[in-house]
């Protein structure tokens, strides 16, 4: 049985899906199973768990082959944060697939690090680190940013920052795929596996895309880095507004058999430039 956290995300629920129609056994670990939407029409089951109470979780992944860690902390409802979720969370996932002799396939983003200035970037760090020492075989698959969520963030022209560094965008289908490859392919164990897009954009350029593909026309407005400094002590949001409008985003040697460059949608408006 594959066990997913956050199997009911925008990522964890393609891969779900993907899973379930291979008619493979899926268990979705999720806070509150109402909410549960995504998976309802498909033959998986769903257990109720929250990834920051260990034994909740040993109990939710009992007869796990494979657990796969699409949870975030970044932001969400039920006061999560990248060190309750991204860190400890994933510890007490990877302690209990260790004690099952499951299989672990790490969710994490392109550019994690210990000094990263995002408290995110640092959190999947230290998940990696875990679950590297740990006594699981372990994948970890890091990803660019998802092209789905920003396009939904910015579904109004307005751009944090001044909008001219250049960002790495993936379409979560394909790190949908690469996810689900990591999760049935036991050669890439051991192996850490980076999904990126076909382009850097910057705000900028993908805000003015948007506008094209919906034969918008007008101002792109921006929130000047002054107002998201005066935010950032008390913003999660801000800090990393001011994060991706200053440090290096770009993504540019993707993993030869990952990078699946099938135009999306949004990606033909892209390639129209
Ligand atoms: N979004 C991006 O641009 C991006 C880029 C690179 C990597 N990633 C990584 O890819 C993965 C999926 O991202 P996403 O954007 O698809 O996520 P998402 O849509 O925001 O979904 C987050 C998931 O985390 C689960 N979750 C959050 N807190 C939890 C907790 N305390 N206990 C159990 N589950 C919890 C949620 O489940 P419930 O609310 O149902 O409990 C939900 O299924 C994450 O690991 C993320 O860090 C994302």
């Amino acid at each position: 049985m594959i066990a997913i956290a956050g199997g009911t995300g925008r990522l964890g629920s393609l891969v779900v899906r993907r899973l379930a129609e291979r008619q493979l056994d899926v268990r979705v670990i999720a806070r509150d199973p109402a909410r549960a939407v995504h998976p309802r029409d498909l033959p998986v089951e769903i257990v109720s768990a929250d990834v920051r109470d260990r034994s909740g979780i040993c109990a939710a992944l009992q007869g796990a082959s494979t657990v796969l860690s699409a949870v975030q902390g970044f932001a969400g409802p039920g006061r999560v944060s990248p060190q309750s979720v991204d860190r400890d969370g994933n510890a007490n996932l990877i302690d209990a697939a260790a004690d099952l002799g499951a299989d672990v396939v790490l969710m994490s983003v392109v550019g994690a690090s210990a000094q990263h200035p995002m408290d995110l970037f640092r959190a999947k760090h230290a998940a990696e680190q875990y679950v590297i020492a740990s006594r699981t075989r372990w994948t970890i698959v890091r990803a660019s940013a998802f092209l789905e969520l920003w396009e939904n963030i910015m579904s109004k022209p307005i751009v944090c920052g001044r909008g001219e560094n250049p960002i790495n965008f993936v379409s979560v289908h394909d790190v949908a795929a690469g996810v689900e490859r990591a999760i049935l392919d036991p050669s890439v164990r051991g192996q850490l596996i980076e999904v990126g897009g076909p382009q850097n954009l910057t705000f900028n350029e993908l805000a003015a895309l948007q506008q094209r593909a919906r034969g918008e026309t007008g101002k792109i407005r921006h929130i000047p880095r002054a107002i998201l400094r005066a935010a950032a002590p008390l913003s999660r949001q801000a800090r990393a507004a001011l994060a991706m409008d200053t440090i290096d985003m770009t993504f540019d040697t993707p993993h030869p058999d990952l990078e699946i460059k099938r135009p999306t949608e949004p990606l033909k408006a892209f390639s129209r430039r």
